[in-house]
């Protein structure tokens, strides 16, 4: 099997089929997984959240890696990009299908690197969906969502000041980065759910 993929990748002309995908990026509380939840419903991508995907990780009583990620998310920092990309790549294989909304990857250089390095290659990207918010507003609904009883460990603020920080230093490096290859599609994400999806929804409808 390794060999097949190997000679089709390379000598074949019928090439592996690349999977279809859109990065997620914005700042904590843009709204990623309220637009990506919608996505889903009417354009059938599959929503892989790193976050969601590193939560469940770390709550895996066999996961080696579940103390680090826990530190990991309460300080705000970003794991490992070896740990994230194999779960991204396994849920990708998991899910049989082909089109994906990866939200909140690559956050920094190392998961910018790590991901070209290992999955770069067997992936059409289409867009880096952007969205853009101020930190007041986004604090303001993090804070509403910790009150709400979200049960993060990250939704608090100490927690969320690292995660700005992080996002400002580490994050917007990799949107300019995808702004110079002339991918990256940003909407004002400080508006209401519905008004930012019918921006989305034109996006998406351009896909062919
Ligand atoms: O995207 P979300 O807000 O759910 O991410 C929560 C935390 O998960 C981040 O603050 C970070 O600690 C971790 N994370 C990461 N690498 C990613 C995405 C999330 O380490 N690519
Ligand atoms: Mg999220």
């Amino acid at each position: 099997m390794r060999f097949a993929r190997f000679f089709c990748s390379r000598f074949s002309p019928f090439k592996m089929a690349k999977y279809n995908l859109v990065f997620v990026l914005g700042p904590p509380g843009s709204g990623k997984g309220t637009q990506c939840s919608k996505i889903v419903e009417n354009f059938g991508y599959v929503h892989l959240s790193a976050g969601d995907l590193l939560r469940a990780e770390r709550n895996n009583p066999g996961s080696q890696y579940g103390e680090m990620i826990e530190d990991y998310i309460k300080n705000g920092l970003i794991v490992p990009v070896e740990i994230t990309c194999k779960l991204l790549e396994r849920a990708m294989k998991d899910s049989g299908k082909m089109s994906f909304l990866i939200d909140g990857f690559p956050r920094n250089e190392d998961n910018l690197q790590g991901w070209n390095k290992q999955c770069g290659e067997k992936v059409n990207l289409h867009f880096v969906l952007f969205f853009d918010c101020s930190l007041e507003t986004c604090t303001e609904r993090i804070l509403a969502r910790g009150a709400a009883g979200s049960g993060r460990v990250d939704d608090n603020k100490e927690s969320l000041k690292k995660r700005f920080d992080t996002y400002m230093n580490s994050t917007m490096p990799i949107i300019s980065h995808y702004e110079s290859l002339g991918l990256v599609r940003k909407l004002d994400a400080s508006r209401s759910p519905d008004e930012i999806f019918k921006d989305v929804k034109e996006l998406f409808s351009k896909i062919n």
